[in-house]
């Protein structure tokens, strides 16, 4: 079961995330080969976003469904289903990934972005996404590698500490992408493709909101993992490269794509 405590992000967030994923999320739809299929299942499909996307962008797609756990980010995709007026075409419902509920062999094509760091289970996600899939249909996950963030503050042990903290703790599962090759494969699916992107960061500001930062260092305040010193020490120093202009941050996306 999902725990909403560990890294849980709002509609807000997800619709700023969004813009800086946009090249990453066309992308993803081309693997999904959206274009020659006829329905689509979006799983942890947050506020539709993609769903909606897609629709609009391949209109000859008939069945679109996106699933999502939070019943809150279900209501908010209808209401933007409605409002970029594909609603006919494009549905959202209250799912949890563990079980969906869709007969086996439903969908064309199953797509899953940024769900499987919340994922206490991921081996059992994927065994569903499997499941509903037709033989022969596409498989797509597109996944943050957040132990692969860098932050050029100089102080460069306690990033990697840090870094591993907050995949290691604040996430279910921040480390899902660099274990989904392994998985994929136990899951029985061979060819996967894998593509990794790197986003870039200048913007302090938006990478503060990103990379709920300000969250998971006072928890690891709070847990004991950091010392009161190095927490100090350490927004110091992201001030001041923020203030001389010299703060870069980098983070690798990864899209796995394949025929079920
Ligand atoms: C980071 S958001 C990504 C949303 C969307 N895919 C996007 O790219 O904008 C992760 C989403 O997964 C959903 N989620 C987390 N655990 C889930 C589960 N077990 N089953 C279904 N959805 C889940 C959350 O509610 C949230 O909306």
């Amino acid at each position: 079961m999902m725990n909403k405590n560990k890294g849980y992000v709002n509609q807000d967030y997800l619709n700023q995330a969004a813009q800086m994923f946009a090249p990453i999320k066309l992308d993803s739809y081309k693997k999904l080969q959206a274009n020659h299929i006829q329905s689509l299942i979006d799983i942890g499909c947050g506020t539709g976003i993609d769903t909606t996307t897609i629709a609009q962008l391949y209109p000859e797609l008939k069945n679109i469904i996106g699933v999502d756990f939070d019943k809150d980010m279900v209501e908010q995709a209808d209401k933007l289903a409605e409002e970029k007026e594909c609603s006919d075409r494009t549905r959202h419902q209250h799912a949890n990934s563990y079980d969906l509920p869709f007969d086996d062999n439903s969908f064309d094509a199953v797509r899953a972005e940024r769900l499987f760091m919340h994922l206490e289970d991921p081996e059992q996600a994927l065994k569903e996404m499997v499941r509903v899939a037709k033989p022969g249909g596409r498989l797509v996950i597109v996944e943050t590698d957040w132990a692969s963030m860098s932050v050029n503050n100089g102080m460069d042990e306690l990033e990697r500490r840090t870094s591993h903290y907050f995949a290691s703790e604040f996430l279910n599962n921040g480390y899902s992408a660099r274990r989904l090759p392994g998985q994929l494969k136990a899951a029985g699916l061979e060819k996967v493709e894998i593509e990794i992107r790197s986003l870039q960061s200048y913007d302090y500001q938006l990478w503060l909101l990103l990379s709920q930062h300000s969250a998971m260092m006072h928890k690891a305040l709070q847990n004991g993992f950091i010392s009161q010193k190095e927490f100090e020490d350490w927004n110091k120093q992201l001030e001041i490269s923020d203030m001389t202009k010299s703060f870069f941050s980098t983070i690798n996306i990864m899209s796995f794509s394949c025929e079920v």
